[in-house]
């Protein structure tokens, strides 16, 4: 929770939120950017819920994203994945790259995961660069997102166990 400060300033940046948080409908779009109560609650959920396995990534010493399992139970075989490199600064500099690889390692190798899966917002064109880069592929849609107006696909990813090894 010392990383408080860092995840409140992320989660008021609309840009941050446009590509990562679910909005559902119209009448969610007013609960964006985060209130510091929502962003506190955030990461109280990525270190507490017990589905989660929750990381920081730290460039030089510094909180610079967060990065994750999430759904996951004892015995399952299949999970989700996030990240978001908050501090803009931090990305395009390879380290999504290196922190996805270590994830990877964590969902393979210790969970004993058959296949890590994600949703990706249809306009994020650097994410899905990112997945597509690591191995992921397309696998239809997770649902849908409202944004600028209008509704867009979010797309399902998944990278198996057998394709990571490769
Ligand atoms: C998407 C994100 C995780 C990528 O992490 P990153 O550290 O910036 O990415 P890297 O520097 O490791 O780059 C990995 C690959 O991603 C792609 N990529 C990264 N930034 C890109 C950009 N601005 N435009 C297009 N492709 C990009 C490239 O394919 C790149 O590989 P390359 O350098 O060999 O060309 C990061 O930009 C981020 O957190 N964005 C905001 C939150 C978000 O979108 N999270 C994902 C929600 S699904």
């Amino acid at each position: 929770m010392s990383d408080a400060a860092s995840v409140r300033r992320w989660m008021a940046d609309p840009a941050l939120i446009r590509f990562t948080v679910v909005v559902p409908g119209p009448e969610h779009g007013p609960l964006m950017p985060y209130t510091v109560p929502e962003a506190d609650h955030y990461l109280q959920t990525l270190v507490h819920e017990p589905s989660r396995r929750s990381y920081a990534i730290e460039l030089a010493g510094v909180h610079v994203g967060n990065i994750g399992i999430k759904d996951w139970r004892q015995g399952a075989t299949s999970a989700e994945c996030f990240i978001e490199i908050g501090e803009v600064s931090a990305r395009g500099r390879g380290v999504g790259t290196a922190a996805f690889h270590q994830l990877l390692g964590v969902a393979f190798d210790e969970l004993r995961l058959e296949e890590v899966r994600l949703g990706v917002f249809a306009f994020n064109a650097p994410a899905i660069a990112l997945y597509r880069k690591l191995g992921f592929v397309d696998d239809g849609r997770y649902g849908w997102h409202w944004a600028d107006g209008g509704y867009y696909e979010i797309n399902a990813m998944v990278l198996s166990r057998a394709r990571f090894l490769r």
